[in-house]
């Protein structure tokens, strides 16, 4: 088979580009902390609650409080009907999510209790995990809760032969004429720029590899940059 290079994103966007963004904090006003982060038609919401005290007692840890996340699709989010509840995805994304925040949270000083934080997304047109991370962290950091840093997530990834930022579900999808895509989520800590959490489904080379990193890291500073300033806009009190 022919194997073509993809030289035009579908919506006119530069190869290193990400989608148009919007960050918001404290959309949900009773929650202890909330956020909006959207990138194109992808829309993730985090809401977090707590630290309170976990039950059952068994689970609790002394040392320290525990995170524990819900990643959802809302059944609308897509053209087909996603069924309702969790299925094996959504506790992957979940599971991964956790792993990524916890890098960053310190929740030391509250022993034997959970922060629960639950994504919701409304909109989905790829990239949802990462959008999830976004707004995650961010409605962390407006809970008050202690983070040793932020962090920032981008899918980067290949397209036949060329390497893309922020793939959209056109882009995601699998009917490209050469060798089909490939998506990368990376999320990135903010000051010390260590990868939290990546994954990789598909192939690329290492040359490739190095430049999908050095990609995700500039697109990372460009998230970073909309997270903190929602941040600093929306106090809690708003
Ligand atoms: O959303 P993300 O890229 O993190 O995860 P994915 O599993 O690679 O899914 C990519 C996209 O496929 C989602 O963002 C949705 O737009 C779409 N999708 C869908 O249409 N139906 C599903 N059951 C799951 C995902």
């Amino acid at each position: 088979m022919a194997k073509n290079i993809y030289t035009k994103r579908d919506d006119g966007r530069k190869m290193t580009e990400v989608r148009p963004m919007t960050a918001k904090v404290g959309i949900v006003p009773s929650a202890d902390g909330s956020a909006s982060f959207e990138t194109g038609k992808t829309k993730a919401i985090a809401v977090v609650r707590g630290p309170r005290t976990l039950h059952p007692q068994h689970m609790q840890n002394a040392k320290t409080g525990i995170l524990r996340v819900n990643y959802g699709m809302m059944p609308f989010s897509v053209e087909d009907r996603i069924r309702p509840g969790p299925n094996r995805r959504s506790e992957e994304i979940s599971k991964v999510t956790e792993w990524a925040l916890n890098s960053v949270v310190d929740l030391t000083g509250f022993p034997n209790t959970v922060v629960d934080v639950f994504i919701q997304i409304p909109q989905a047109d790829a990239g949802t995990r990462v959008a999830g991370i976004n707004a995650a962290a961010m409605a962390l950091a407006h809970a008050g809760l202690p983070m040793k840093q932020m962090v920032s997530a981008i899918g980067v990834g290949k397209i036949d032969q060329t390497l893309v930022v922020d793939l959209d579900k056109f882009e995601d999808s699998e009917f490209h004429d050469g060798e089909g895509s490939t998506d990368i989520p990376i999320v990135l800590t903010s000051r010390t720029k260590e990868i939290a959490l990546l994954q990789l489904d598909g192939k690329i080379s290492v040359d490739e590899f190095k430049e999908v990193i050095e990609m995700g890291k500039v697109a990372c500073d460009d998230i970073l940059k909309v997270q903190m300033e929602a941040l600093k806009n929306g106090g809690k009190d708003e």
